[in-house]
């Protein structure tokens, strides 16, 4: 973008349903630009200009697209409450979960789904011919949720408990189109997917044991391995889930810094916020 310095937007976003309209009026005079550049802070006004930027293609030599994302840290530290919350994990007798109006059950040593959970069912777009893959299941939710939609499904989970827990989830569903898988990230997983999903430990903490893999991420590996490993294991024209949040003690442009270095596009971001509003949670599509 070095050659773009200093260039400012032509049109603000907020006005480009207007523009879009008048564009064909616009272009018939001698002052429509030839080269255009759009300045567009949200990742959901891409869709707003669709429209204008396909009618504007015809009459532009150039069209840019200058994108921002707004990933503000909250003064929540993730470490805080995670810590609190993983002790109430390793000792927990199993509990009843909603996720999306579905009852699920978690078990000891499982992490117990949250907001964040039921943003990434609801977010993942699977047509009823797809595959999917989700690295990190913790008790199956959301596999189980999204298996209903598409063809068939896989899961893997580091933890053995979240693994034994999540076919006991499905055995209670009745559901059949989902393998759960005990491995570390994509290990013991050949095949190609037209959907992967990660809804990722955040911080870069050492573990002790498996239980604690649900909150922490030594070396971000996790992180690492699945961008890293996400092409190899992606159909063509596939999409990639990965769900993150803005606590303020980790690195909120980590998923984005990943994705890019390994040829991923960011295409959407939805975001909901935490039960406390004290930081929020969001889902990243990606494109390769
Ligand atoms: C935040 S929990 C999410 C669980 C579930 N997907 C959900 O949203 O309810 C992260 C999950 O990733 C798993 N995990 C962590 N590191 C992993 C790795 N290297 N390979 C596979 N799973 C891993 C954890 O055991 C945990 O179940």
């Amino acid at each position: 973008m070095a050659e773009r310095e200093g260039f400012e937007p032509s049109i603000p976003c907020g006005m480009l349903a207007f523009q879009a309209s008048a564009l064909d009026h616009y272009a018939t005079s001698p002052w429509f630009p030839l080269e255009l550049c759009l300045d567009i802070r949200r990742v959901g006004d891409i869709y707003q200009v669709g429209d204008f930027c396909l009618a504007a293609a015809r009459f532009c030599a150039k069209l840019w697209l200058i994108m921002h994302v707004d990933l503000s840290a909250s003064s929540h530290s993730a470490k805080d409450s995670q810590q609190k919350r993983l002790q109430e994990r390793k000792t927990a007798a199993p509990v009843a979960v909603k996720v999306c109006d579905v009852d699920f059950v978690v078990e000891r040593g499982v992490y117990d789904t949250s907001v964040d959970t039921e943003l990434m069912a609801q977010t993942v777009r699977l047509g009823s011919d797809d595959t999917f893959l989700e690295v990190g299941c913790g008790s199956g939710a959301i596999s189980l949720l999204l298996a209903k939609k598409c063809l068939r499904g896989v899961a893997t989970d580091i933890n053995p408990l979240a693994v034994e827990n999540a076919i006991f989830n499905a055995d209670r569903l009745g559901t059949e189109n989902v393998s759960f898988v005990w491995g570390d990230g994509f290990a013991g997983v050949d095949e190609k997917f037209n959907v992967l999903l990660c809804n990722p430990p955040y911080n870069n903490l050492p573990t002790s044991d498996p239980i604690e893999r649900m909150f922490w991420d030594p070396e971000d590996g996790l992180k690492k391995e699945f961008f890293h490993g996400a092409a190899a294991h992606l159909l063509p024209n596939g999409r990639v889930y990965f769900g993150w949040a803005n606590f303020g003690d980790i690195d909120v442009g980590l998923p984005l810094k990943l994705a890019e270095q390994n040829g991923f596009v960011l295409m959407n971001k939805t975001q909901r916020p935490s039960r406390s509003g004290k930081y929020i949670f969001y889902v990243m599509e990606f494109a390769y």
